[in-house]
């Protein structure tokens, strides 16, 4: 007698269901992709509790005869793969596998419309049990209903999160393929309310890209975005990043397409990354539509199940294209990787007495000059002075740049980035604040109006009490934007637009299980980093003075919450070795 046996055809479709299907959004994505595959320009989506107990696709495609629908159940059975090439697929879908595994872990039921024959036929797999073929009543498309998803495999219900959570990933299904699709128009409804609707406009091409981005993107996002376009032989880039400013605490604002195909590609997205290096602290993350077109024998699309990875042939000329498309249309408007010099800097002034002459050619006097503005102490004539220098962190000499602050000390100089100094002062202060509620808030004479998009209103919205402990007063203004009327006295000129939506992008991050006690160091830190004194900006000595003060009596004030140091001290000692006196 055999041991080894064929596994029955149930258990073969759960084993892939098991890959494809990882949450309700994945199911909704297949169904999406089947739908955009039968040429629809219309689709309505459906969810119920997060997806959990229902999610229904309707579409106005080409439909399914009832042979069709009949085959449409059965494993590895497709109408997207005609001549065995799997080189040239121009559909989203090839491996025939999709609807056979949703039906293994849940009920499906499919109505579809044949246009030829003007029949319409529903089939069905109810617990497990495939039903006869039977007419149904739909006028055009198809409309594809799934039912207690994973009701037969109770060990991934444990897995999926609020219904709130799974939403918000549907949402992002529906978005990364609505960008690539502008000629589809997407509805979307959650336990029966319409949530959105994205008309379509003719085609796929700039205008209606562009128009599809603004829709789900936000009109924030264009403004404050470049176009990108790039080309090397046989590969072509277009899209929209963020500058620098417009950026995130995760990389969820990432859309990435290969052939128009909506990827979460690790080497892209590292790419990405790359082309921000030295614009963007290393824990934010930017925004980005990045559509890559490729000869399709230059990249393998069937390395991942839910094909949401892709191989390249030549994975480096991929990411040159990217690092160099971005960063030319970054520099194009005008910005520089100013950090990336001056980490080289830093790095140069660990002084050892070799460096000495690298130190002297790079280090320029003349690019310190002590800025008119700010004004130098006079030492002889300074009780202040005596006095101020006996501190750890000394008495302040100068600003220069309008950025840094130089202090003397008994036995060195110390450098100040007065940016990052009052960022941790800040910090601390409303951490402090919301610890012993007793938060100091200001009134804005003229409350500011922030528009957000839409899952960052909710996210805020419905946690309008808990940042009220924080000093933030925000009330809804209307159903996009939220009106800000007061908030920490400690925050100065702050950016309220990006604050708001970094703390959206928070507390969307954690979903329903935020608790803001435990985000407290994120909300404020981000807070914090919008808001403090920015570089550039002049300061008196007494302020200075002032600030250093502050900075002492501050826990963790050596860095600013973004890690990087919020000052550098150079002993007299390390100074000597500069100049070769020892
Ligand atoms: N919404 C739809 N409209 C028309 N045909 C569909 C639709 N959904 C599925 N089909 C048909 O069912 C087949 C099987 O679908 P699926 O299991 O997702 O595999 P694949 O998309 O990889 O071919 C498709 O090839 C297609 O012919
Ligand atoms: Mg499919």
């Amino acid at each position: 007698m055999n041991i080894i046996k064929k596994l029955p055809e149930n258990l073969i479709n759960q084993i892939a269901a098991g890959e494809v299907i990882e949450r309700p959004s994945s199911a909704l994505k297949e169904l999406l992709e089947n739908s955009i595959d039968a040429n629809a320009t219309e689709i309505d989506i459906y969810i119920t509790d997060g997806g959990k107990t229902l999610i229904e696709v309707v579409d106005n495609g080409k439909g399914m005869t009832a042979n069709d629908l009949e085959m449409c159940l059965q494993r590895h059975a497709t109408s997207k793969i005609t001549d065995g090439d799997l080189v040239n697929i121009n559909s989203l879908g090839f491996r025939g596998e999709a609807l056979p595994s949703i039906g293994s872990i849940a009920d499906i039921s499919i109505d579809s419309h044949d246009v030829d024959k003007t029949e319409s036929w529903n089939i069905s797999v109810i617990n497990n049990t495939l039903k006869d073929i039977e007419p149904s009543v739909i006028r055009e498309g198809t409309k594809v209903t799934i039912r207690d998803l994973f009701s037969k495999v109770p060990a991934r219900l444990k897995f999926l999160k609020t219904n709130g959570t799974e939403v918000r990933y549907c949402k992002e299904i529906v978005k990364h393929l609505a960008m690539s699709h502008p000629n589809i128009a997407f509805s979307f409804h959650t336990d029966a309310k319409k949530i959105f609707y994205w008309n379509k406009s003719e085609g796929i091409n700039f205008l209606s890209t562009k128009t599809r981005l603004k829709q789900v993107m936000g009109e924030d996002f264009i403004n404050s975005s470049v176009s990108v376009e790039e080309e090397r032989p046989g590969m072509l880039l277009v899209g929209m990043v963020g500058m620098p400013t417009l950026n995130r605490n995760t990389g969820r604002e990432q859309y990435l397409f290969v052939n128009n195909r909506p990827v979460k590609d690790r080497s892209l997205i590292g790419a990405l990354r790359a082309a921000y290096k030295g614009l963007m602290e290393h824990n934010r993350f930017p925004v980005a539509v990045l559509f890559l077109d490729i000869l399709p024998s230059d990249v393998d699309i069937n390395v991942h199940p839910a094909k949401s990875e892709v191989r390249f042939k030549d994975a480096g000329r991929v990411r040159s294209l990217i690092i160099n498309g971005v960063r030319n249309s970054l520099e194009g408007a005008g910005l520089s990787t100013a950090s990336e010099i001056s980490n080289a800097l830093l790095n140069k002034m660990n002084i050892n007495s070799s460096s000495v002459n690298e130190v002297n050619n790079n280090f320029n006097l003349n690019n310190i000059q002590i800025s008119p503005s700010s004004r130098l102490l006079d030492h002889n004539e300074s009780d202040v002075f005596e006095k101020e220098i006996t501190y750890p962190l000394g008495a302040a000499i100068a600003q220069t740049h309008g950025t840094y602050i130089i202090s003397e000390t008994k036995n060195g100089i110390i450098l100040i980035d007065q940016h990052a100094a009052h960022e941790r002062i800040v910090l601390e202060k409303i951490r402090a604040g919301f610890l012993n509620q007793n938060m100091q808030k200001q009134i804005l004479l003229i409350p500011e109006i922030v528009e957000l998009a839409e899952e960052y209103f909710e996210a805020i919205i419905s946690n309008i009490e808990k940042l009220t402990k924080l000093g933030l007063i925000i009330e809804k203004f209307d159903k996009k934007a939220v009106l800000i009327r007061e908030h920490p006295a400690i925050l100065d000129k702050v950016n309220f637009s990006v604050l708001i939506n970094d703390i959206a992008e928070e507390i969307i991050h954690f979903g329903s299980e935020f608790i803001l006690s435990e985000r407290l160091d994120n909300i404020c830190g981000n807070m914090a980093c919008h808001s403090s004194i920015r570089a550039g900006r002049t300061l008196l000595n007494s302020e200075m003075n002032a600030l250093l003060r502050e900075m002492e009596n501050t826990p963790n004030s050596s860095q600013c919450n973004h890690g990087r140091p919020t000052f550098i001290k150079l002993d007299i000692k390390d100074i000597e070795k500069l100049f070769g006196r020892t």
